[in-house]
């Protein structure tokens, strides 16, 4: 699969990004009032390897959670089903997520860490697809605009797999084509017993 955005570039722009947080906390008032840690609430699956380059290298100081959101379909929406750990009334949480796309996971989240009653929530997506995001939904972060098209790779999956990809690739028919045959061969070749 031909890169999108390569191991490089990502790692780049990653520490571009982390140096825009870093200086955003550090302008607040009750940051450098108090250094109290910022809360990294990363999007399970998509963003733990975005979430886990991203935190080592920001300065401020963070403490770690996750949350875990499942997208069954495209047109049921997006369910929680495991908020963090850490105490987020009163907290100041900044929201990892890998993909902005139509925004349904988002808005979804937003509602409901707000029940929360956190001081501060701020919101970073690794990808962004202009054409489709929604003006609602604001994100504070965006490492790359990308075009209308289905990525997988550094945390992106098709069907659970990709993920494990160093870069940024465009899911192509071919891809699509090329997989499903393999499945269909080996679920063919494959016999219990
Ligand atoms: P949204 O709710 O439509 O904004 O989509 C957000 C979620 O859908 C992301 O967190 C991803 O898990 C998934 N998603 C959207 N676009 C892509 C893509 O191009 N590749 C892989 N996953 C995607
Ligand atoms: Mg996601």
């Amino acid at each position: 699969m031909e890169a999108l955005i390569s191991e490089q570039s990502l790692q780049t722009r990653i520490g571009d990004m982390a140096w825009e947080i870093d200086r955003y906390y550090k302008r607040q008032e009750w940051y450098r009032n108090t250094q109290e840690p910022v809360v990294v609430i990363g999007v399970l699956t998509g963003a733990i390897f975005f979430m886990a380059d991203l935190v080592r290298k920001l300065s401020i100081h963070t403490k770690l959670d996750y949350l875990r959101i499942s997208n069954w379909s495209y047109s049921m929406s997006p369910k929680i089903s495991s908020l963090p750990f850490t105490k987020l009334c009163n907290a100041h949480i900044l929201l990892i997520e890998d993909i902005l796309d139509t925004g349904e996971t988002l808005r979804k989240i937003h509602r409901e860490l707000y029940w929360e009653k956190p001081s501060s929530m701020k919101t970073c997506v690794l990808l962004r697809k202009p054409d489709k995001a929604p003006a609602d939904i604001v994100v504070d972060f965006v490492g790359f605009d990308i075009p209308d098209e289905f990525v997988v790779g550094y945390g992106l999956d098709h069907k659970g797999r990709y993920r494990e990809m160093p870069y940024v690739a465009v899911w192509s028919e071919e891809d699509e084509q090329r997989t499903s045959k393999n499945e269909v061969d080996r679920d063919k070749s494959f016999h219990c017993g």
